[in-house]
């Protein structure tokens, strides 16, 4: 089979999509996809290659800056009607806002071709935490109490919405750009100077912000893997150093524990499995989603989100989650594969 291997991307998440696909180019079985790969540009130009079979962590390090002159083996890729000659299957590796939230999608629905992966409802629902909560609310999933407002609301009324999150809150806060991943733009505010501070830090990113209750919790995560059927793997946890599970705890510092299988009781970890293919469901996904969930002291379950293209990179949870259910990381692939076309 003839796969395109979308990576990159203009989104703030766009170095995390260069781990993920450099991973999934490695564990990829050749003699079975040809694979062609696609790099989007920070900038969002799209370009032919290079294959990712060494580490790449930084756009710097693939040397293709925007107005750089390209090196040789790179040429300007365009998608279009034809495409559908040479590919038999997108494979969208990207994270984030421009590819992870149906925009790309939407793109490959158009040029009918079959792609890997959340459809363009999951994937828009599940980028906007705030359209995403409010599914979650419908399908009765317990979550954190959480205010929003958009960046013409806190211009005009900054103190009717500060006491509107004392009144419907408590401290400390988690404050968060709507639309985005690996914790780019998130902080936790602990007083009203911070929450000031960390509202206007989000809103560098997008022009909606969410405003969460912060549970001290455990941070425990699923795999969902399936279309109509999906299946759920076992759960891992996550134990970071720091404040909370930040951009460089996630793929930086090596600070962060994952422990696979997370050691909690049955009961937990069956509720925790209906409520996964309830958030799958509720969105309407397909292929793949990651759920993630916090799980109180006294092992009470809140659904803190989803991922509907999860992080592959070699920190991350979705493929270590499956291989310890059974599913190596080659066939985590052809599974993701077979179902984009089934
Ligand atoms: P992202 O989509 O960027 O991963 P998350 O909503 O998962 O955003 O938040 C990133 C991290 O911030 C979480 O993994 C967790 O460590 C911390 N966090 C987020 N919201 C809360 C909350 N309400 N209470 C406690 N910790 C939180
Ligand atoms: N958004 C990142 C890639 C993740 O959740 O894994
Ligand atoms: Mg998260």
């Amino acid at each position: 089979k003839r796969i395109g291997l979308l990576y990159g991307g203009k989104s703030a998440e766009h170095e995390v999509s260069l781990s993920t696909a450099t991973a999934v180019s490695k564990a990829i079985d050749y003699a079975k996809y040809e694979v062609h790969p696609i790099y989007i540009t920070l900038d969002g130009q799209w370009l032919r290659g290079p294959e990712l079979t060494q580490a790449v962590e930084s756009t710097e390090q693939l040397q293709l800056k925007p107005n750089q002159i390209l090196p040789n083996n790179i040429t300007e890729f365009v998608l279009d009607k034809t495409s559908q000659t040479q590919f038999d299957v997108v494979f969208p590796l990207l994270h984030g806002t421009n590819g992870e939230d149906g925009t790309v999608q939407g793109l490959l629905e158009v040029l009918n071709l079959p792609y890997v992966g959340n459809g363009v409802l999951a994937s828009s629902a599940g980028m906007d935490k705030v359209v995403m909560k409010q599914l979650f609310g419908v399908a009765g999933l317990q979550q954190v109490p959480y205010v929003y407002f958009l960046r013409k609301e806190w211009d005009q009324n900054q103190d009717e919405l500060i006491a509107k999150c004392e009144q419907e809150l408590s401290w400390p806060m988690f404050v968060k750009p709507a639309n985005l991943g690996s914790s780019v733009g998130i902080s936790k505010a602990s007083n009203v100077e911070e929450l000031i501070k960390a509202i206007q830090f989000a809103f560098q990113y997008d022009r909606k912000v969410i405003i969460e209750k912060g549970l001290n919790a455990r941070e425990i995560e699923m795999g969902v893997l399936g279309n109509d059927r999906p299946n759920v793997s076992v759960a891992g946890e996550i134990k970071p150093m720091t404040e909370f599970y930040d951009y460089d705890s996630k793929y930086k510092d090596g600070s962060t524990a994952l422990i696979i299988p997370a050691e909690i009781p049955t009961d937990v970890e069956s509720t925790m499995k209906e409520m996964a293919i309830k958030a799958f469901k509720i969105l309407d996904c397909a292929g793949l989603v990651r759920s993630d969930f916090f799980v109180t002291e006294n092992n009470e379950v809140y659904i803190n989100e989803v991922n509907t293209m999860p992080g592959f990179t070699p920190v991350s949870m979705y493929p270590l989650l499956w291989q310890h259910t059974g599913v190596s990381y080659p066939q985590l692939i052809d599974t993701l594969i077979e179902l984009a076309i089934e």
